[in-house]
């Protein structure tokens, strides 16, 4: 039993630290119940979206990722997750009109924006927003079904508008107006840039939104649930589960990933970094995955998508080095079941279409929000607030000595 490694680094006397660690350590070799992380546990039911780990599939609804991304659009992936079947073109129609009529975001908020600091990140900053929200639509979105799908509709249309006017005021600009002739990403990327994108843009962004819309019961997801089950409102919902987005465990990988690849600098050099990254048993960022023991079905989607990009704008050396380093984890990690996640390749896509690594996160967000109020709505369908229970590792029956005789 270590007890000694985190009291350096607490600055803590050995006897305090092994009160605290100590004890923790040793109760927990002794403790059945509890799971690490919750691995494998079943913590919810849903219909929303499925994960066979083992085979490599993801499905929305029922339907395969892949079939979404080559056949749907992101408002269609929407309607799907958030209403449960595909919509009929009426259906879509109204629906995209209703997502186009709630994009304008209030001035309140916008207010808010313009007195962020410029450099905080914007996933903090996107966070802070949606739980604004509570703010300007007061005693919302819990009620009843039809409330809920009003709130639902908002977070999904707000989320890129908000999104377009923080990145656009961390570069002292004034933030663009959303347009209803656009579709969802055409939308976002003109909101970005003020210009109308090129359909290749257009349609990659629309692709990417439909890959990272869903994920069943991931830390977000589930935050999101949490939150949920209190008969908390969708905004307080989706703001907790964007907090738990942001880490670079989850969400935060992709901006991540792109740092390493630009710190490797060039194929020729992605074997020496690998191998000092694996002797050193660093974290490869992009890699590895609690439920998927093959690579990512959203990873091989990506790439599809990467390649295509790729023929048309031309390649990056930074998509090289990531095909360099995927090929020496196949052999070194890939036994282990750590093969590339859905973050691997979705950064050089980004970049290829002008979009800073900053916003990789947020966008990862504004696409995972519709999975998020299928979540939501499903948890309040029939909810329980979730409330487990823990392995109490400390002491008991302290005696209180008073502060000066300490
Ligand atoms: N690079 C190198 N080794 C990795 C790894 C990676 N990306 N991911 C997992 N491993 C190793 C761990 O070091 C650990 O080794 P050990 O048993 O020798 O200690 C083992 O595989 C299990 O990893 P663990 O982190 O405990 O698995 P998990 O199921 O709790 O975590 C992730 C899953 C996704 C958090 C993890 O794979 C990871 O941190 N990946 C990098 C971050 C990332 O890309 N996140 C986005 C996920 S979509």
């Amino acid at each position: 039993m270590s007890t000694s490694a985190p009291c350096g680094s607490l600055g803590l006397p050995q006897s305090d630290c092994t009160r605290l660690f100590g004890v923790l350590k040793m109760e927990q070799a002794t403790s059945s119940a509890f799971v690490p992380g919750l691995a494998g546990v079943v913590a919810a039911q849903s219909r929303v979206g499925h994960v066979d780990g083992e085979n490599g599939i993801l499905e929305y609804r029922g339907y395969r990722i892949e079939t979404l991304a080559e056949n749907s659009t992101f408002e269609e992936t929407a309607y799907l997750l958030l209403y449960g079947r595909l919509p009929k073109r009426a259906e879509l129609a109204e629906f995209k009109s209703s997502l186009q009529s709630h994009r304008q975001v209030k001035p309140e908020i916008l207010r808010m924006i313009a007195d962020f600091p410029r450099e905080g990140h914007p996933m903090a900053a996107l966070q802070t927003t949606v739980a604004a929200m509570g703010l300007v639509y007061p005693r919302t979105g819990a009620g009843d079904f039809q409330e809920r799908m009003i709130a639902s509709h908002r977070l999904i249309a707000q989320l890129p508008t908000m999104l377009a006017a923080i990145a656009r005021h961390s570069k002292g600009q004034e933030p663009i107006a959303p347009r209803k002739d656009l579709d969802h990403a055409a939308n976002f990327l003109w909101m970005i840039n003020g210009e109308v994108p090129a359909p290749i843009a257009a349609r990659t962004l629309d692709v990417a939104l439909i890959l990272h819309a869903e994920h069943t019961l991931n830390a977000s997801t589930f935050t999101c649930r949490v939150v949920a089950s209190t008969l908390a409102d969708p905004y307080a919902s989706v703001s907790a589960a964007i907090g738990s987005l942001g880490g670079p465990l989850h969400g935060g990988a992709n901006e991540e990933v792109l740092k390493m690849l630009e710190e490797i600098g060039d194929p020729s050099k992605a074997k020496a970094w690998f191998e000092d990254a694996v002797a050193k048993k660093k974290k490869i960022m992009g890699l590895g995955h609690r439920v998927y023991k093959v690579k990512d079905p959203r990873a091989y989607a990506l790439q599809t998508l990467a390649e295509r990009v790729f023929a048309e704008l031309g390649s990056t050396k930074l998509y090289d080095i990531a095909k360099e380093i995927e090929k020496l984890a196949a052999d070194k990690l890939g036994p282990r079941g750590i093969y590339p996640n859905v973050d691997f390749f979705s950064g050089t896509v980004y970049l290829k279409m002008g979009i800073e690594p900053i916003l990789f996160t947020p966008i990862f967000a504004i696409a995972r929000v519709a999975g998020y109020v299928a979540h939501y709505v499903e948890q309040m369908e029939d909810n329980k607030i979730y409330r487990p229970s823990q392995d109490y590792l400390g002491v008991h029956d302290t005696p209180y000595v008073p502060i000066d005789q300490r």
